[in-house]
């Protein structure tokens, strides 16, 4: 933080400033003048030093306003799924507020699993009134990284394999927060597709898997959501570490797609004086921090855009337009948020918040597998009828999930754990006795905020194995709830997972359960797919999520049918890594330098991400891109094409699609593309368009999608442009990616 240090000019400031306001409000204080007037107004007054002040961290989540002017400090939270509570000025310990606690809501990866735009808006309406009401002007998020491989810490925090998928999940989100007044920062653009290295590692790839798989929901986010600010990520593209990037930042993000807001820096993402100077950065948070845990007290004044910075001005190495360019960007942001007077004033804790909580995690739990054959009962929803006595089995069901995972870590009013969440929702239908069954992560603390569980349990596994198989002896049906916690290497901010596998013995206990009780469920709550040895032994499998506060509710109100399962996977459950393209070609995470400063990771699958490459191989998922169960069943009509595409731009696809079974029940219905005949490799799938309808028992609805004609084209590297070629396209409807309904052949010429 540069201080202003010359009183006397200071004062002469303030003199002119107060007259100025009793004579004529300045422009940028008028809120009749639009946006750009203010800004060019704040900035012709602004003295260089405050300029300076203006465009690196002051604190850990804040940075300078121009006090002399009244425009406030802009203050940042993460992000992405609640309200971070506060931290110290320059530490990441607990401030010690109390009235900081948030509703958790759940995690992208869920979000991105209901397959529901609609959510996806009362998600970011739901967050931008706390973060307002917590009077913060950036969210720090929402992430649309790819997952590329499901070791990726942080792929919890993302949004799925697909570019489409994320952009159109992600547009709502950002409409939702940045109505409230507080912007939103996109994150972590681009390529930080894993978290091992992340701060060394230099991503290559080509420039069609830029474009079509890595870049388009980060545009969907700028240019349709209007994102308001984006962060740099940590790593490096083209040599160059992404917060001071040439080629993301000038060319594309601020050149084609021409973004008008502001670039934040990663924490402790900035290296350079100059290139934070000229290579797109505008804000710079976080130096000499690890992002996480420690970091070089007070060091605001030294850093890269700081002293540093001024002192190149004064000595004329380097003029002001960038830093005018960059101050102009961050006075946009505060007029669009703290200094917007209109704004609303949100709310914190609603009982309409926990309810947007808990209806967005039940709406997004997949159910992946429901067996009903001579040799498997579909288990699913839960006949009280005949299940008198339930099992629970698991860490995870009583596992407070809100702390913990890194930044997204958050200080809850309450946590609803699955087995709350199953006792209040079953009542007395059912008696339900619970076991650990394995011991994972008994702690429960993040940057001093404490779940207050102590779930230290000192028995052996054959101990514990033991008193689970004897109870899923006598029980009429087990529960297994376990999967992954959000500790180190278990979906956790820097660190990737270390196995596909499940860890703390958990592939084993449910082998044991399994033959111990042939009325299994498993719940797997997790931000990533796993491997599932035992799958042919278990009869129903449940994809639950990290749901946040209300995450017990909407797990019980699926299992017991209060909700009718009608989450998608939003990637793909490969059957082993072997399926994954990043590790069957080995590319995965990259080869160190010889100076040993550098990894470098080409991505040589290239486009071919997710059911991509598993389509281009043949290869069988455990379970595909887009696959989730009904509690009823769906049938699909066929599929019918207008004749042409109406001016040239756009082609209308129906298709009805009737509920079969007795229940009422949601159906997300999926077009994709494949490009019959083409000069470049294009892949047999491409999910293109896609609508979930609520359809009543025994309903027919017809489903519509106007198909663009963007959706038929892939991205020409060597014109830079996107190409169509024409022919013949298959039109592709389906409810999974591996389980296509209807086809239909339409030409483009
Ligand atoms: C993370 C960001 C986060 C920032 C501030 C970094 O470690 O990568 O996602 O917003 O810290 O907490």
């Amino acid at each position: 933080m540069i201080k202003v240090r010359n009183i006397a000019s200071c004062l002469c400031a303030i003199s002119f400033a107060t007259s100025a306001v009793y004579a004529q409000t300045p422009a940028y204080l008028d809120d009749n003048q639009d946006i750009e007037t203010r800004v060019a107004d704040a900035l012709s007054r602004l003295t260089l030093e405050e300029k300076v002040a203006m465009v690196h961290a002051q604190s850990k989540f804040s940075s300078a306003g121009a006090p002399r002017l009244g425009i406030p400090e802009v203050w940042c939270t993460d992000g992405p799924h609640g309200i971070r509570p506060e931290v110290l000025w320059d530490e990441w310990e607990q401030a010690g507020w109390t009235n900081d606690s948030c509703v958790a809501y759940p995690a992208l990866t869920a979000l991105a699993a209901s397959w529901d735009p609609s959510l996806s808006l009362l998600y970011g309406q739901s967050i931008g009134e706390e973060a307002r009401y917590r009077n913060k002007s950036v969210l720090l998020g929402p992430g649309v990284n790819i997952c590329r491989t499901p070791l990726n810490g942080r792929s919890f925090e993302y949004m799925g394999e697909d570019p489409y998928l994320s952009g159109q999940m992600v547009v709502p989100y950002i409409n939702g927060v940045q109505q409230q007044g507080v912007a939103v920062c996109l994150k972590h653009y681009a390529l930080n597709n894993n978290e091992v290295n992340r701060h060394t590692t230099n991503v290559i790839l080509s420039d069609r898997a830029l474009y079509e798989i890595y870049l388009p929901a980060f545009k969907a986010g700028v240019v349709e959501g209007k994102a308001w600010s984006i962060m740099g990520s940590y790593n490096l593209y083209k040599d160059q570490h992404c917060c001071h990037n040439q080629y993301l930042l000038n060319d594309i993000l601020k050149g084609e797609w021409a973004f008008d807001g502001v670039v934040v820096s990663d924490w402790g993402g900035v290296h350079d004086t100059d290139q934070a100077i000229h290579n797109g950065l505008d804000l710079e948070f976080g130096s000499w921090t690890n992002g996480l845990t420690n970091g070089t007290s007070n060091a605001y004044d030294n850093y890269f855009l700081a002293h540093p910075y001024l002192q190149m001005i004064k000595e004329g190495k380097v003029g002001t337009k960038e830093l005018d360019e960059k101050v102009s960007r961050i006075l946009r942001l505060i007029f669009r948020t703290a200094m917007n007077r209109n704004r609303p004033f949100g709310s914190m804790n609603s009982e309409a918040h926990q309810a947007a909580a808990r209806k967005i995690g039940a709406e997004s739990i997949v159910l992946l597998k429901n067996a009903s054959s001579k040799k498997q009962n579909a288990l699913l929803p839960i006949d009280f009828n005949k299940m008198k006595k339930i099992l629970v089995v698991g860490e995870n069901a009583i596992k407070m999930m809100t702390v913990g995972g890194g930044s997204s870590s958050l200080k809850v009013q309450h946590e609803v754990s699955p087995l709350d969440g199953l006792k209040a929702v079953i009542g007395n239908k059912a008696s339900i006795k619970y076991v650990r069954g394995y011991v994972g992560d008994p702690t429960g603390e993040y940057n001093g905020v404490k779940s207050g569980q102590d779930l230290k349990d000192d028995r052996s596994a054959e101990e514990l194995t033991s008193e689970a198989v004897n109870e899923a002896k006598k029980a009429d049906m087990v529960i297994f709830i376990g999967g992954l916690n959000k500790s180190d290497h278990q979906d956790c901010e820097d660190a990737d997972r270390e196995s596909y596998n499940l860890s703390y013995g958990q592939d084993d206990l449910i082998e044991a359960l399994a033959a111990a009780n042939k009325n299994l469920v498993v719940v797997n709550i997790s931000g990533n797919a796993i491997a599932m040895p035992w799958i042919d032994k278990v009869p129903t499998v449940v994809q639950d999520w990290y749901l946040g506060s209300e995450a017990g509710y909407s797990l019980a109100d699926v299992l017991v049918g209060n909700v009718n399962p009608s989450g998608k996977l939003p990637y793909t459950n490969y059957a082993s890594l072997n399926q994954c393209g990043a590790h069957a070609l080995n590319t995965y995470p990259g080869t160190w330098r010889e100076d040993h400063k550098v990894i470098d990771e080409e991505y040589k699958e290239d486009i071919f991400v997710g059911y991509r490459y598993t389509d281009k191989n043949n290869l069988k998922p455990l379970f595909p891109f887009g696959h989730g169960l009904s509690y009823t069943t769906f049938k699909y009509g066929k599929a019918t094409a207008a004749k042409s595409w109406s001016n040239g731009k756009s082609l209308k696809v129906e298709i009805p699609v009737t509920n079969t079974g007795k229940v009422d029940g949601a159906e997300v219905v999926q077009l994709y593309i494949q490009d019959v005949k083409c000069s470049v490799a294009r892949p047999i799938k491409e999910l293109k368009a896609f609508k979930k309808i609520m359809l009543k028992a025994g309903e027919t609805a017809t489903v519509s999608f106007e198909l663009s004609e963007e959706s038929l084209k892939y991205y020409n590297a060597d014109k830079k442009e996107w190409t169509l070629e024409p022919g013949t396209f298959n039109i592709m409807i389906g409810s999974s990616s591996s389980d296509i309904r209807a086809t239909l052949s339409v030409d483009h010429e």
